[in-house]
């Protein structure tokens, strides 16, 4: 079966198109265009409008890169959520629209779980993993225990990825500033203290932020606030994502999201799943990130194990949970 899926829930506009053979997933084809504010944080309506501006010519482009005509086509899945209202809606509308003008049908999808089964559709061996999903606006360890997809831990306040371009905006690097402060890290020599919170299964970050605005403020050299921030975070991040594996007893742990490409978190989760006798994955870096071949993967799966979704019923959840859904092609 041939999906195409439409991503739309921040910076990024993906079309993707995948090919289902069996519970293998073969990418045809995945587009991104990434929306880029000149100055500050995401602002909803401006991303908007810069998906609708993008989303005919990616569907386009992404159609002749697969080698795939609309007719071709067995579904047209979308992200329905969660994400920036505006952002859901411009790629909500380019699904229904193209759903209905080719009349295949409809698939609104969660994007977090299509971060995790991107993995598990991509990867050789990766069947049952716990996610630790790191991106802009999302950080969640993931599981599968009884028929969902459960979040044993998550952020309480702010994503990591928000959380590292956030000071790097405050200290003049420019966005996204993950891949900055992760080459800055390199040459940090000396270890700062910072915050380190973590409440139950669940982690903030808003005051190790504010910790390390002021170390700079104070002088201190960004290389070590750099290094610091990450050796601070991503410990937390580890320590959350071994306890979930052990509560849940899984053997294998996958990364997601675009904080994922760091080494050092990547490092030291797989130290973690090492000493646990655990298997580490990470899906390809256009996986990894948000894409439509994700989107596309999930409403093919959901598709398959008998979903239906009337337009009536497509309306996007900017809260959409990743426990809200009923994990019906998995045992
Ligand atoms: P969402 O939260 O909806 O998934 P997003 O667009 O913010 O959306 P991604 O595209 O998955 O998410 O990831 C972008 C984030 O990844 C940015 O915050 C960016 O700084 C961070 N990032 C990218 N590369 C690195 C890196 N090498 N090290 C640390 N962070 C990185
Ligand atoms: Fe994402």
């Amino acid at each position: 079966m041939i999906s195409i899926g439409i991503e739309g829930t921040a910076h990024t506009i993906g079309v993707g198109i995948v090919k289902k053979k069996g519970q293998k997933c073969k990418v045809l084809s995945n587009l991104i265009k990434i929306y880029r504010p000149e100055k500050g944080g995401i602002h909803p309506r401006e991303a908007a409008n810069h998906h609708a501006n993008h989303v005919a010519d990616l569907i386009k482009e992404s159609a002749e890169e697969a080698g795939v005509s609309f007719d071709e086509l067995d579904i047209v899945s979308f992200s329905q959520g969660p994400g920036l209202g505006p952002c859901l809606r411009t790629a909500a509308t380019a699904a229904r629209a193209l759903s209905l003008s080719t009349k295949k049908p409809l698939m609104g999808v969660n994007h977090c779980v299509a971060h995790i089964e991107i993995g598990r559709g991509t990867i050789d061996n990766c069947k049952d993993p716990v996610l630790l999903y790191t991106s802009g606006a999302n950080t969640q360890v993931i599981g599968f225990a009884e028929g969902k997809y459960r979040v044993f831990g998550e952020t309480l306040d702010i994503g990591i990825g928000n959380c590292l371009d956030k000071f790097g905006r405050e200290v003049g690097l420019e966005f996204p500033c993950g891949p900055k402060i992760e080459k800055l890290a390199l040459d940090g020599k000396k270890y700062l203290d910072l915050p380190y919170t973590i409440k139950g299964m669940d982690i903030a970050f808003s005051g190790l932020l504010t910790a390390a605005i002021q170390y700079f403020k104070s002088g201190e050299s960004l290389e070590d606030i750099c290094y610091s921030i990450q050796e601070t975070t991503f410990a937390a991040l580890t320590e959350v994502t071994e306890r979930a594996m052990a509560h849940i007893e899984k053997k294998e742990v996958l990364l997601g999201g675009g904080v994922a490409s760091n080494m050092r978190l990547r490092d030291m989760v797989k130290t973690m799943a090492e000493e646990r006798g655990a298997s580490f994955f990470v899906p390809n870096r256009s996986v990894c990130i948000d894409n439509g071949a994700m989107i596309a993967w999930l409403g093919a799966l959901m598709y398959e194990s008998g979903v239906r979704m009337k337009v009536e019923n497509s309306i996007i959840d900017q809260r959409f949970r990743t426990d809200m859904v009923d994990v019906t092609w998995r045992e």
